[in-house]
This record gives C-alpha cells, sequence and structure tokens, in this order.
C-alpha cells in the first residue's frame, strides 16, 4: 500500500488507483521521489508548500536518503530559490516561467502551492503520480502528472490546468514539464534542418543564460528543427558511456523547449507547446491538458538512452509496436504524376515480382475539375481522377488481389490547392488572413482543423477510402505546408488557433484509430517535417526525408535511429544518388524497406540481388524490427558506418557497415568491435546480401562472442565493397 510516513517520504506500492495523502497537516519538507528501474527524480514539499525539485540522476538504495538531496546541493541564489518542479511568474520566481497567466480580472500573479498528491498503479511496469498545486489567491489549480515506465527508465511529464474563476482566464505560457537539473557542466546536443536536410546534429555547452529550441511553423512545424534533443550532464556521452538525457515533446505543433543555465549552476528545462502568438483563452471549469514530454536518463551512453527509448516506443508508444511491418514498393519517384490504369497494372505485377508486401500509389490520383497532374491544383478533391482511374481505386485493389500483393494509397488531407474545388466550395474552411493575400507553399493551403466540420471531412476521406475500398492495407497521410497567415474564421479566440489546429488533428486521428485500431499508416511531412511521439502514437511508421541519396540516408537515418525505433523509419531505395543498387538496398535495410525504383529498368543480376535482399530482410527482421539496437561506428566520426541488431536472446544478430568516406583508402581498416552479445556464446559469421557473382572476403567462421565484443570483425568495407552485411548466428 502506498503511504506518506512519518519522515514524509511515499512508500510501498502495489495497490491499485489509490489516493494517497490527501492532505498534510505536518508538512515537513514532505519528499515524493519518481524512481524508474535505475532512476529517481525527487520533489520535495516544503513547509511553506512550495513544490521544489531536488534531484534528477542515479537512484539511491536507502529512499530515505532521498531527503539529504534537498540540502545537497545548492538551488537557491540571491533572489530566492530557483528549483520550483513547475515555476510561476507574477510573484516571487524570476527565472523562466513554466506557466503565466492573465487571470479574470486582468492580474498576471501565480503562485503555486502543493495540496496533494495521488499515485496511481496503472500495472507492474506503470505509475502515474499526480501532484495538485493551487493559488491562495485565484481559484485556479495545476495538476502535475509524472508518468513512470519503469523498465524502460522512461517518464513522461505533462500538466492539466483548470480555473474556477468569473470569467476566461488567459494562458500566456503553459508548459508541460519544468525540470531543475544539477551538474557541473550540461551539453546539448539537438538538431536543424530543412527540406531534405533532415537531421543535422549540432553539440554545445550550455552556458548560463538561455538556449531555446522552438518552432513557430504550424503543421509542417518540425521543417527547421524538431522537439528531439539529448543533453549530456558533466561531458558529452558517448555511445557506451556518460550521463545523458534524451527528450521529445509529443505534439505536432509549435514547440518550445528552453534551456536555462540559472545563475546557481542548476539546469532549468521547461518543455511544452509554444506560447508565441498562442495565449490561450480558458473558459472556467474546463481542463487544459498539455501534451506529454517524454523523457529518459541514463549513465551507460547513448547506446542505451535509444534501447530505453525505443523499447518504451514499441511497448507504449506507436501503433502495433511489437507486430511486423510491410515491405512496398512505392511509385512516387518512378512515375511521379504520370500514371494509369495500364502503368499501375505493370507496377503491381513488379511488386509480386520483386516480392515485397504491398504497392503504394503516391500523389496524383485524384481531382477531376482540377486534375492533380502537377502539384499546383487538385488537393482536396479526393475522388479518382477518370482518366486516370476510369474504374477507381477498387480496380486497383481488385487487381493487387489477383496478383497476391496488398494496396496502399498517399492522402494530404489537411491541405487544399486553391485550384479545387474543395476551395470553391467551402473558402471558409481554409486557414488565411480575411484582408491579405494568400501566401502558399508547394502552391497550396491549409484547411482549418479547428473546425468541427473540416475534422469530418478529413475523417471522411480515410473513412470513404476504407468504406469503399476494403482491401485497402496502407496509407501514406502527407503534410507539405506550414502555416502561414495564420487566422482561422471558425476560432472566437485567434490566439487558441495554434493549439487547437493540433488538437483538431488528434480529435480526427483518435477517431481513425477507433474504427481502424491496427491499419498502418506512415507518416510524411514533405519528409521528415512532422516527427514526434504525439503523432507517432497514431502511426506505424514516419518518413524521414525527401532526400533518400542513399550516403545522406546513412547520415539522417543514423540521428533518427538515436530517438525512434528502426520498425518505423521507412526507408525507400530510389535512383537518388550514383551508388550501386547493393548499396542502396542495403542502406534501406537498416529500417523498414521499401522501393521505390521502376523494376523493369533492373538488370538481371541487379532484379536477381533486390529479390533476395527481400528475402534476407525477411529472414532478419525480427532482429531488426523488435531486437536491440547496437551503434558501433558513427558516419561522423569514421570513414565506415557500422550498426547492429541483435534479438533479446542475443542468439542473431544482423551487422550492417557502409562506406561513407569516398576518399583513397578510405575502408574498415581494422575490426569492427560488435556489442550486446553473449561472450560465452560462439557465433557462426556470414556475409549475406552478397551480390550475384561476387564473394565475401570476410573471414567468415565460428567466434565466440567476447572475442567479437574484444577484438571484433572487419567487414573488409572498401571502394569496391562500399557496404556488407554481415549475419551473426550462435552455434
Ligand atoms: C512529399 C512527400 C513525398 C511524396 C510527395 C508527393 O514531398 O514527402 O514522398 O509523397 O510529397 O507529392
Amino acid at each position: 500500500m502506498n503511504k506518506i510516513n512519518s519522515k514524509g517520504l511515499l512508500t510501498g506500492a502495489i495497490a491499485l488507483f489509490l489516493l494517497v495523502a490527501a492532505a498534510v497537516t505536518k508538512a515537513q519538507d514532505i519528499i515524493i521521489p519518481v524512481e524508474t528501474k535505475d532512476n529517481a527524480l525527487v520533489l520535495q514539499v516544503t513547509p511553506e508548500k512550495a513544490l521544489n525539485m531536488v534531484y534528477f540522476g542515479g537512484k539511491l538504495t536507502d529512499r530515505n536518503e532521498y531527503a539529504a538531496t534537498a540540502k545537497a546541493f545548492n538551488f537557491g541564489g540571491t533572489i530566492g530559490t530557483y528549483n520550483g518542479a513547475y515555476t510561476t511568474s507574477g510573484t516571487g520566481n524570476l527565472v523562466e516561467p513554466a506557466i503565466a497567466v492573465t487571470h479574470a480580472d486582468g492580474n498576471k500573479s501565480l503562485e503555486l502551492r502543493y495540496i496533494s498528491h495521488i499515485v496511481k498503479k496503472i500495472d507492474d511496469n506503470v505509475s502515474l503520480l499526480s501532484i495538485t498545486l493551487k493559488d491562495a489567491v485565484y481559484d485556479f489549480e495545476v495538476t502535475l502528472n509524472y508518468q513512470t515506465y519503469y523498465n524502460e527508465n522512461v517518464t513522461e511529464q505533462w500538466s492539466v490546468i483548470k480555473h474556477h474563476e468569473k470569467n476566461d482566464v488567459v494562458l500566456n505560457k503553459y508548459a508541460s514539464a519544468n525540470l531543475c537539473i544539477h551538474a557541473n557542466s550540461y551539453w546539448l546536443k539537438h538538431y536543424h534542418g530543412d527540406w531534405a536536410q533532415e537531421m543535422r546534429p549540432e553539440d554545445e555547452q550550455l552556458n548560463h543564460g538561455m538556449k531555446t529550441l522552438d518552432s513557430k511553423l504550424g503543421s509542417r512545424a518540425d521543417l527547421f528543427q524538431p522537439p528531439t534533443f539529448m543533453v549530456s550532464f558533466n561531458k558529452t556521452a558517448t555511445e557506451d558511456e556518460g550521463e545523458v538525457m534524451y527528450g521529445n515533446l509529443e505534439w505536432s505543433g509549435n514547440f518550445r523547449i528552453d534551456f536555462e543555465v540559472d545563475p546557481a549552476n542548476n539546469l532549468r528545462l521547461v518543455a511544452g507547446i509554444n506560447n508565441f502568438a498562442a495565449d490561450y483563452t480558458l473558459k472556467p471549469g474546463l481542463e487544459f491538458e498539455t501534451p506529454k514530454f517524454v523523457y529518459t536518463l541514463t549513465s551507460k551512453g547513448k547506446g542505451e538512452a535509444s534501447r530505453n527509448l525505443q523499447s518504451w516506443a514499441r511497448k507504449y508508444k506507436i501503433v502495433d509496436g511489437n507486430g511486423p511491418r510491410l515491405t512496398l514498393l512505392n511509385n512516387w519517384e518512378s512515375t511521379y504524376f504520370d500514371f494509369n490504369e495500364d502503368k499501375l497494372a505493370g507496377l503491381l505485377k513488379d511488386t509480386k515480382k520483386l516480392g515485397v508486401d504491398l504497392f503504394l500509389l503516391d500523389d496524383g490520383w485524384f481531382g477531376n475539375k482540377y486534375p492533380r497532374n502537377g502539384d499546383h491544383a487538385g488537393l482536396g478533391d479526393w475522388q479518382a481522377n477518370k482518366a486516370k482511374l476510369p474504374n477507381d481505386i477498387a480496380f486497383l485493389t481488385k487487381e493487387a488481389k489477383a496478383d497476391g500483393v496488398k494496396f496502399g494509397i498517399w492522402i494530404e488531407p489537411e491541405m487544399v490547392n486553391p485550384k479545387s474545388e474543395l476551395y470553391e466550395k467551402h473558402p471558409d474552411w481554409v486557414v488565411k488572413q480575411p484582408q491579405r493575400p494568400e501566401i502558399y507553399m508547394r502552391n497550396q493551403l491549409v484547411l482549418d482543423l479547428t473546425n468541427p466540420k473540416v475534422q469530418d471531412f478529413v475523417f471522411g476521406i480515410v473513412d470513404n477510402l476504407f468504406t469503399k475500398n476494403p482491401d485497402l492495407a496502407y496509407i501514406k497521410w502527407d503534410c507539405n505546408s506550414v502555416i502561414f497567415n495564420a487566422y482561422s474564421s471558425y476560432e472566437k479566440h485567434q490566439a487558441n488557433f495554434y493549439t487547437d489546429y493540433v488538437r483538431g488533428l488528434y480529435n480526427v486521428l483518435d477517431r481513425i484509430r477507433a474504427k481502424y485500431p491496427s491499419v498502418p499508416l506512415m507518416l510524411c511531412s514533405g519528409g521528415g517535417g512532422r516527427v514526434d511521439y504525439g503523432a507517432l502514437k497514431y502511426f506505424t511508421e514516419y518518413w524521414l526525408s525527401d532526400n533518400t541519396e542513399p550516403v545522406e540516408r546513412v547520415f539522417i537515418q543514423w540521428e533518427y535511429s538515436y530517438f525512434y525505433p528502426a520498425l518505423t523509419s521507412s526507408n525507400h531505395v530510389t535512383d537518388w544518388g550514383k551508388q550501386p543498387i547493393k548499396f542502396r538496398v542495403d542502406v534501406a535495410m537498416m529500417g523498414k524497406l521499401g522501393f521505390d525504383i521502376v523494376i523493369g529498368k533492373l538488370k538481371p543480376a541487379e532484379l536477381e540481388f533486390c529479390q533476395g535482399a527481400v528475402n534476407t530482410y525477411k529472414q532478419f527482421s525480427e532482429e531488426i524490427w523488435h531486437g536491440d539496437q547496437y551503434r558501433l561506428q558513427d558516419p561522423r566520426e569514421n570513414d565506415v558506418a557500422a550498426i547492429m541488431y541483435v534479438n533479446p536472446e542475443k542468439t542473431t544478430a544482423i551487422m550492417f557497415n557502409y562506406l561513407v568516406n569516398p576518399r583513397y583508402g578510405a575502408g574498415s581498416n581494422a575490426p569492427i568491435r560488435l556489442k550486446g552479445l553473449n561472450p560465452d556464446k560462439m557465433y557462426t559469421i556470414n556475409e549475406v546480401n552478397v551480390f550475384p557473382g561476387t564473394r565475401s572476403t570476410i573471414k567468415e567462421g565460428s567466434y565466440s562472442g567476447k572475442f567479437l565484443m574484444t577484438i571484433g570483425l572487419n567487414p573488409d568495407v572498401h571502394q569496391r565493397r562500399t557496404s556488407v552485411l554481415v549475419s551473426v548466428k550462435a552455434n
């Protein structure tokens, strides 16, 4: 049973839905540890009922000792303490606030005091701590939630804000989480990018003052920067060593993550929806729930942090994380908008010939008054184009069935081209300023998802497709435009728009998932313009980037791999770049394999190779999809990038090696150490995906796990063998 003991420590566990300490009379430094398998985040309630965060790090054996952590660090300074667990504004706190409000009477002060906390044990692994805080002057309260996933060392944090004031309150800032961490130094790795340049990393030391990662782009929010980062404490963590925290805001819109190193050298991390142009008007009695901020912490380096987050994502977040994925042939780069029934029927046959599971029809299949023959018209008119598809989608699902493959389709349901019947019929459904010229990205505008009628329309696009075509097996959901001219003709309070847009999107996705719980959906946004765990909750996979040049791709896939499991990473073999087909396929195989090439143009040996590779992929898909991932050699530090996946039993693994440096003599000039194997087991090493007519040059044979992890294995990568895949199987 959970209870508060005499020293104010929360002890015990098991009981379900148990209320703890509704009111604390002797409020003598109540200590609330939030523990996972290896870590603890410790909260302290002071005698004045302030809630502070006093520790975040490795867990202690004796929970009673957490009480001393509050005194071990210096959280205070010239003007009070800096370690509020959810810092307010307009009263005593003068560091970056987590919350700022304008009360119904116009007053801007807030001071949140501890009222109670409750621990709900959801199952053996998951617990939810909720702490209620209230203002003494205004009828305004916030509940802080900490949901822990014990074995994965993952926590999701969010807050719920409500009030019973006489009139609306405006939330000027409303973060999901506010952490206060103490270390000697802080090293941030974050990402920037643009179209076809996703996930370019930058490392920096966080110095005193503020650093903010944010987006103001609205729908395709991550185009310039994702809400994804890692911070190492005391020194930059390596793959296998060092204290490092990974964070991701589960929100598919404008975000803001502040890192403030305060005067006492604490790192104050405030993560949430971006409050830029987004003062949120909240009616009395309604709850405002922020998105979740998810994080993991480890003292064993980046590799373990990744495995924590990846296991959590597979088990708890993404759709069908423990299930299989469909290999596919896509037609975007092979046909663009130029296709008809005959051509597609041929591609369905090619899908079968190649041996993949599904054919994915991309953009260009819809629009009649304004046919979608380019990117300037048709978006919004989701009826099959009669010239290209006189027999509708049904023709394709029928053909696919006859060929023994599945069929999937591309949509971009949040968008509209001004040249469309939808725009003509419903100009008020479009996000645009009533008195200003329209601004386009890719010739399109965004639909106003705050409007329930628009939500119905968007839901209807998906629902109609599935209802009319029950054999439809897959959807690629795209989102190519940012939001310019943010204005909604539906919203009463314009500043609620950015937040309500994302909520509208989630409403639609909730409805889709309620009706179609497990159908595979790919999350795409002109590449990786919208990759976060808020969206991935509804999807089985995501499109990383329109950049499919395979060397570039090694780098892009590598960086995403820190945060997302490989089975979510849609990697397609295309004609970008000059690399041989083997290299392109080998690169795509490190995630979820797909093709977007003209199969008919492949030489016989190339086709034979691709067919063999699809078989090899199927053989190792358990390891790639659900195994543990170990990054062995970073492409930014080595000529050869190497990564491997091991099954949980440590009996089968696959190792991927790619040459990323074209210079003379570059290659794997020394053995690469494997990881994650059983040192006491003997393993047989074989090269797989060998191109027809060539032979492996690696030292195949039997080695102990100890040998492979101590000495390593040279994949013999060089200019004439630019990619090498190695099978590792216990004898
Ligand atoms: C975006 C996607 C591509 C493709 C095109 C179609 O750019 O990222 O994969 O679907 O749209 O227009």
